[in-house]
């Protein structure tokens, strides 16, 4: 389907959902689907609800956050759990103003764009309907044409709580167009949007000497104010501040903390009293969430001056940390570089492990357990199972900070320095390396980032190197050994063969040729020095893998190469020993013969179909790691 195609049938999908009626059948529809009339709250968690939980060793999980938010189920749950959930079912805390707080480039931003986009979708479902008093600039909910006397009776047959009093402008065009027939009044089907400013809006606040108060609640039309001769006839007036907008859906009130104090007190009797001063008027009611952010630094400062208590208390913090998991971070970074002008570029495998690896280390703080470096922390956050340490554990290490993920390298400086060096390089190709160089040369620029830091930082990207060699290292060793488990059992049913001669003092018979032949010695002594068995226990060693042999024959198990604890360690390095010289020969000549550059090629092919790489990364880290096997 071609793309006007698809703008024809969106034309025509929004076209079936529109509605128009009378408050009398809009009452109809109330009594049959009382979800239409619900608080701007209780939609919003609704919405998120509906697009389903899931739950993960007793993690809730929410679906509608998790396609763009990484890492944060926790600071999630809390929101739900603690705000909108709360909120949805009119308890005290609707009443304040959602402040996200954490660190830059932490989601925040995010969190607020999904809620508003997704709020735009769920209007346009059928649980998530929304119907006004049509005309009314600031969409207002129809029942508020029910008078207050007859507000019990309406709960008891419709079981619908109604807040909220008409409003100034409504109050008139009831009068004045139905001749007070309430039943009469137009009502339509509403769906948010920010552009055409349908009940999404947000208020950023520029210089407080020259931003008016307009901006937030309306202004005197003066175009018509001679024709209604009143500056407090509601004719006159215009409801089209973000506030007005918003009504009924959410605002999000950008860097709050940094707006002028005359902003704020209009918020506080919004959320305390649910209606706001605009012009000469009556209070207008107003049903909306209100969403603001900031960082730690900039709520610190405004908590400490005294002047600000009655707001701070109309406020409800949220922290919205860092990710802490390394995993969760490399699709932080995918998700960017996919919707940048990057999408093109090939990033080769790990690159991204090893940023997000440098970027949680500076997260993380030092943990007082015994035992636990930051490495290890890093590994445990991440899912790792680690011998010796258990859930409980990664429980107590969370727990042990409650501002951990509140500073360190924030996503976007990673994606920045990645953006720059490819244009620099003018490059279609970037690897681990590249990646990493190009974070320790951007941190004496990053503004905030102090000298002692910078150390700290740098000694965080060495880390991060070290975790990559070692990837690297058996990235390419696995891809030398075309089936790694495979070559494992080959070698134990070898060594396994020999010792039981060595032991029975038996001859072994050669394969091809069925000739008669003494164990190799030198084969046995290889696997065993890899993990430090001497000479004088070797025999020792031997007689006991095959009393756990026999003993293992007589449960009618099978003995394997994850029988024996120690005996699998040593074919490992021993089968990583021998590929190291293959690797360190083929991969670090400069004049390889033949076969070794058959090998080559079959590596670097397999790299490419079964590893994620192309040629020009594959064919570095060949050099990288042949460099490394030779130090
Ligand atoms: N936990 C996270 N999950 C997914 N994306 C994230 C996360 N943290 C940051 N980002 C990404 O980083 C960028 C900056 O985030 P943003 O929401 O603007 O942060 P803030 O408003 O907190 O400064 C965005 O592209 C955002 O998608
Ligand atoms: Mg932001």
């Amino acid at each position: 389907m071609d793309i006007l195609n698809k703008v024809k049938k969106y034309r025509e999908k929004e076209e079936e959902l529109k509605w128009e009626g009378t408050f009398g059948e809009y009452l109809g529809i109330v009594k049959e689907r009382p979800e239409v009339a619900q608080s701007a709250h209780s939609r919003v968690y609704n919405m998120i609800k509906s697009a389903g939980i899931t739950e993960k060793n007793g993690q809730k999980m929410y679906d509608f956050f998790g396609k763009e938010i990484f890492g944060l189920e926790e600071a999630l749950e809390r929101l739900v759990e603690e705000y909108f959930h709360p909120a949805a079912k009119r308890l005290d805390v609707r009443k304040r103003i959602l402040l996200l707080m954490g660190p830059v480039s932490g989601g925040k931003s995010t969190i607020v764009t999904m809620l508003k986009r997704g709020l735009e979708q769920y209007s346009r479902t059928d649980e998530g309907a929304v119907y006004a008093i049509k005309g009314c600039p600031m969409h207002e909910d129809p029942l508020h044409l029910i008078p207050h006397h007859l507000r019990d009776d309406f709960y008891k047959e419709y079981g619908i709580r109604i807040e909220g009093n008409l409003s100034p402008l409504n109050t008139m065009r009831l009068e004045q167009e139905y001749g007070g027939r309430i039943e009469e009044v137009e009502v339509e089907r509403i769906f948010f949007d920010e552009d055409r400013r349908v009940g999404i809006g947000t208020f950023s606040p520029s210089d407080p000497k020259s931003q008016d108060i307009a901006d937030l609640t309306g202004s005197i039309d003066f175009s018509t104010i001679a024709e209604y001769g009143s500056e407090s006839d509601p004719r006159a007036y215009r409801f089209d501040g973000e506030l007005n907008k918003a009504n009924r859906g959410m605002m999000e009130f950008q860097e709050i903390l940094k707006s002028d104090e005359k902003f704020l007190w209009h918020l506080l009797s919004l959320t305390q009293e649910g209606n706001f001063k605009a012009g000469r008027f009556a209070l207008i009611s107003a049903d909306e969430l209100i969403v603001a952010h900031t960082n730690e630094a900039e709520y610190r400062s405004f908590i400490s001056n005294k002047k600000n208590e009655a707001l701070h208390s109309r406020m409800i913090v949220m922290p919205v940390p860092y990710n802490l998991q390394v995993s969760e971070e490399e699709r932080i970074y995918e998700k960017m570089i996919q919707t940048s002008e990057m999408a093109h570029v090939h990033i080769a495998p790990h690159a991204l492990k090893a940023a997000a690896i440098f970027s949680i280390l500076t997260r993380l703080k030092e943990s007082k357990k015994q035992g636990v470096d930051l490495v290890k922390k890093m590994r445990l956050y991440d899912g790792e199972n680690l011998e010796g340490y258990n859930d409980v554990d990664v429980e107590e290490l969370e727990k042990e900070f409650s501002d951990e993920g509140m500073d360190g390298i924030d996503p976007r400086y990673v994606i920045n320095r990645i953006s720059s060096t490819i244009i620099s390089a003018d490059t279609n190709s970037i690897n681990a390396l590249d990646v990493l160089r190009s974070l320790k040369d951007g941190l004496d620029q990053h503004p905030s980032i102090s000298k002692e830091e910078v150390e700290e930082y740098l000694n965080y990207i060495a880390i991060a190197r070290r975790e990559y060699d070692e990837i690297a290292k058996k990235e390419v060793q696995k891809a030398f050994v075309y089936s790694y488990e495979e070559s494992a059992k080959t070698l134990l049913d070898n060594y396994l063969d020999n010792v039981e001669a060595y032991c029975n003092k038996n001859k072994l018979k050669d394969p091809l040729t069925g000739e008669e032949m003494n164990p190799d010695e030198k084969l046995m002594r290889s696997i065993e020095e890899q993990i430090g068995i001497s000479e004088n226990a070797k025999k020792a060693f031997r007689e006991e893998i095959l009393i756990r042999i026999s003993a293992y024959a007589r449960k009618g198990k099978r003995f394997d190469y994850n029988s024996h604890e120690r005996l699998r360690e040593a074919i490992q390095k021993k089968l990583f020993a021998d590929l190291k010289d293959v690797v360190k020969i083929t991969t670090s000549t400069k004049t390889p013969d033949e076969s070794q550059l058959k090998k080559v090629n079959e590596v670097i092919a397999r790299l490419i179909d079964e590893h994620g790489y192309n040629s020009t990364s594959a064919n570095e880290l060949l050099r990288y790691v042949g460099s490394l096997l030779n130090r």
